[in-house]
């Protein structure tokens, strides 16, 4: 059965020295607390190998936000997938909004970079949402739809079966606006079903798809207790160590 998640997407913030901090906090109350979920940090490229050494990966795992296009080679300033999971991260968020809108992830080079994130063993955590207009104009099943079929459904079942996804409204990031759990709950099921119709029920029932956007500890229970929402993708709140457990205890 499909594994319930907190994961939280940190952005670009902290510095190294305040991400550890973070790393460390989080870690610590994960110590004194029993999780009925499973809970990932995402964190910046150059925080990965050090919090990894600061973290007891079998209470807390960690992420990278973003992955390379490309194995290796002549590509400055980028970080592949290999250069992630050498850090002894072992996911990677892709697809997120503000990567398909500031810098213009398509479809195609999201195929790619969820290829090689699963050529390297990196569970991908799959962002897919729409934008406000999109909402509003009822298009937004349809929207979401072409994000799976377009990046993931070249995917064997198998393959599929590893990765995560996470829907997060665009109008809902970073808003305070949130979804409610009634929202949040008509979609989850519809991409479910989107997901049974091509890999079949045992897949579709197996994966994880989290929520995301304006989570927060006041709203984490009423969204995580709707059959299909399996966890949350925390942006915001995933900065304090308090306000993150209080979403990690919502289950
Ligand atoms: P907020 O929780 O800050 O709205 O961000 C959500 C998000 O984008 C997580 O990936």
């Amino acid at each position: 059965m499909r594994k319930n998640i907190v994961a939280g997407n940190w952005k670009m913030n902290t510095t190294l020295q305040e991400g550890v901090a973070l790393a460390k906090g989080v870690n610590e109350a994960l110590q004194n607390v029993t999780a009925n979920c499973d809970v990932i940090i995402g964190v910046p490229f150059t925080h990965l190998a050090s919090i990894n050494g600061v973290i007891d990966s079998s209470k807390l795992g960690l992420a990278a936000e973003n992955c390379a296009d490309q194995k290796s080679g002549a590509y400055t300033g980028e970080v592949s997938a290999s250069m992630v999971a050498s850090t002894g991260a072992t996911y990677v968020i892709l697809g997120h909004s503000e990567r398909r809108q500031y810098y213009g992830e398509t479809a195609e080079i999201l195929k790619t970079k969820v290829n090689l994130a699963l050529a390297n063993n990196l569970t991908p955590i799959f962002c897919i949402g729409e934008v406000l207009e999109e909402r509003e104009n009822g298009t937004y099943f349809d929207v979401v739809k072409a994000q799976i079929e377009e990046s993931l459904f070249e995917l064997s079942a198998e393959d599929f079966g590893k990765i995560v996804l996470a829907y997060e409204p665009v109008w809902a990031i970073g808003t305070g606006k949130t979804a409610t759990a009634d929202q949040a709950e008509e979609i989850h099921a519809f991409i479910r079903g989107v997901l049974a119709t091509k890999y079949g029920e045992e897949v579709a029932n197996n994966t994880s798809i989290l929520y995301g956007g304006s989570c927060k500890p006041s709203n984490a229970a009423e969204l995580f207790a709707k059959p299909n929402v399996d966890g949350g993708l925390i942006g915001g709140a995933a900065l304090d160590v308090e306000s993150f457990m209080g979403i990690v205890t919502a289950f």
